[in-house]
């Protein structure tokens, strides 16, 4: 099916300069741009996000890696889309990531990990719906 996820390239991978780079794997992949804007996030837009991982350790570094510096969020729209987005991502530590993922070639570490992939279709339109309004998101018409 026709789905929507959200994708954000962390702090690490814009201060490599590799917004380009990884916006075009999103596209070879068959995946579509249908919203993306440049945002620095502040704390309390950081803690929101990440709300269902508030009670795990690593929550606080998480919080305060994502609000180190800007941010590109993407809301991507294609064929089977949140799962075709995290494939091209890679696993969560780039140490298990496949060779030619995303985050083999752009993350050092679980903390640093280069991107964000929404996890099911339910938590996509929740992230969607939190940092686009429905006229943000351009539904792809060719
Ligand atoms: P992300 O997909 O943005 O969702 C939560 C983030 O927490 C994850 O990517 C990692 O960057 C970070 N993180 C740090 N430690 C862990 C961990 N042990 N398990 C999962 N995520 C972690």
């Amino acid at each position: 099916a026709i789905e929507r996820t959200l994708s954000i390239i962390k702090p690490d991978a814009v201060g490599k300069n590799a917004i380009g780079a990884i916006f075009s794997r999103f596209e070879a992949a068959g995946l579509t741009i249908v919203a993306t804007k440049m945002k620095h996030l502040s704390q309390a837009e950081a803690e929101g996000f990440y709300a269902e991982h508030r009670e795990r350790g690593f929550f606080n570094d998480l919080v305060a890696f994502m609000t180190s510096g800007p941010v590109v969020v993407s809301a991507l729209q294609g064929e089977n889309a949140v799962l075709a987005h995290r494939d091209i991502l890679g696993a969560t530590n780039p140490k298990d990531a496949a060779p030619g993922t995303i985050r083999a070639d752009f993350a050092v570490s679980i903390d640093e990990n280069a991107a964000h992939g929404s996890d099911s279709t339910t938590s996509a339109a929740r992230e969607i719906g939190y940092f686009f309004s429905e006229l943000e998101v351009f539904a792809r018409t060719r």
